[in-house]
């Protein structure tokens, strides 16, 4: 590039000289020769006009698009610190003989996760034309039962680890017994933190209803729960692509469906939007468990705040080992360049969600 740029002359000189040449071939009496030899050097003039303007454009495209990522990472800083306030304001007091519950409850939950899914479903929401607070009791809702289910999935009955968002697993720090209170409490606090949206607007209380409804079936058996079930008793064995993809959909997939789909449900989106959400939500979401796997090989604990390795030591069949990391890496692209195209098609004067989505496909934490 460096060299290009050293031996090519600027546009400016380029231009100049493609104009004298213009000139010189419009002489009436210069001869065949001469208009041969200018016709070359014209051409070869044009072409490196081409060259040049391409190389240009491309600079700007780059600037223009690193002008949008930064905007965007502002932007997602704003909103990652308004929906920690929210997280916060949620919380149980702790007090009373059981305070140690609810000082567990706030270590899990306010260890600096990445928010991804209050931010999901508060992007939804507002892409449906929802503006107003009935979603919050909700993002505080997927936050803790997302918590809830990291909290158990360290457990030394599940995957046995000892650090989580950069801090030691809860049932480390608390005892094993009231790590698993810790998530039964988050789990149960959820829905009557949810619920509390019903006094927020009673106007509203049917698709909250609804609401409720899809945090409770996408969290349990059929959703995170049944994938969870799914993954642990598949530990050590092999297992096939289709039941990999079922573990995935389930386990990581279902909240993140439920995640968007509340949003859309609250701002009063209909059915057929709702399940096209769905849709999108699922790709995002088996994206994203693929990209966790590809980070558990590849990244190191000090900035996934979890350790790494974790898939190997419990003998995971993973996306990675089944498909190899390139495949791995090329597929979060393939699905996540896929929700985006639909995302667009839904809404296409949104940015943010957009570009939240694009950064998933290149997050390192
Ligand atoms: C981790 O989720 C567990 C998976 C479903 C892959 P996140 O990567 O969203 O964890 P936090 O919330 O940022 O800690
Ligand atoms: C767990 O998947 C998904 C949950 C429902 C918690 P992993 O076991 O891969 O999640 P990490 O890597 O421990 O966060
Ligand atoms: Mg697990
Ligand atoms: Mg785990
Ligand atoms: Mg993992």
């Amino acid at each position: 590039m460096e060299n290009q740029e050293q031996n090519t002359p600027g546009l400016e000189k380029l231009f100049a000289r493609l104009e004298e040449v213009t000139a010189d071939m419009e002489k009436s009496d210069i001869t065949l020769e001469e208009s041969f030899a200018l016709y070359n050097e014209g051409m070869q003039l044009l072409k490196q006009c081409n060259e040049t303007i391409d190389a240009v454009e491309k600079k700007f495209r780059f600037w223009t698009r690193m002008e949008k990522f930064m905007s965007f990472k502002e932007i997602q800083k704003e909103k990652t610190a308004q929906i920690e306030q929210i997280l916060k304001a949620y919380l149980p007091r702790v007090q009373g003989y059981q305070e140690v519950i609810m000082d567990a409850m706030s270590y899990s939950m306010l260890a600096g996760g990445k928010r991804l899914r209050p931010m999901l479903m508060q992007e939804t929401y507002r892409m449906f034309g929802g503006t107003d607070r009935v979603i919050e009791p909700f993002m505080a809702a997927i936050e803790m039962i997302h918590t809830y289910s990291l909290v158990h999935d360290d457990l030394p009955a599940m995957d046995n680890d000892e650090y989580r968002r950069g801090r030691k697993t809860t049932h480390v720090v608390y005892g094993e017994d009231m790590g698993i209170l810790t998530g039964d409490a988050l789990l149960n606090y959820a829905f009557e933190t949810a619920a509390s949206a019903f006094e927020m607007a009673p106007e509203k209380s049917l698709l909250i209803g609804k609401a409720i409804r899809i945090l409770g079936q996408k969290a349990g058996i059929y959703g995170m729960i049944g994938g969870q079930v799914v993954d642990v008793k598949s530990s050590g064995k092999k297992i096939d692509g289709e039941k990999l993809e079922f573990i995935y959909r389930l386990k990581t997939g279902a909240l993140i469906e439920a995640s968007m789909m509340i949003g859309a449900v609250l701002a009063g989106a209909d059915d057929e939007s709702v399940q096209v959400v769905e849709e999108i939500a699922a790709k995002v979401g088996m994206a994203f468990q693929i990209q966790d796997d590809i980070l558990d090989v590849i990244s190191t604990t000090e900035v996934l705040g979890k350790p790494v390795h974790s898939d190997e030591k419990n003998e995971k069949m993973t996306y990675v080992v089944w498909k190899g990391l390139d495949v791995a890496k090329q597929e979060v692209e393939h699905l996540s360049r896929k929700a985006i195209s639909d995302v667009r098609a839904l809404n296409p004067k949104d940015d943010y969600l957009e570009i939240l989505l694009e950064s998933l496909i290149y997050r390192e934490k």
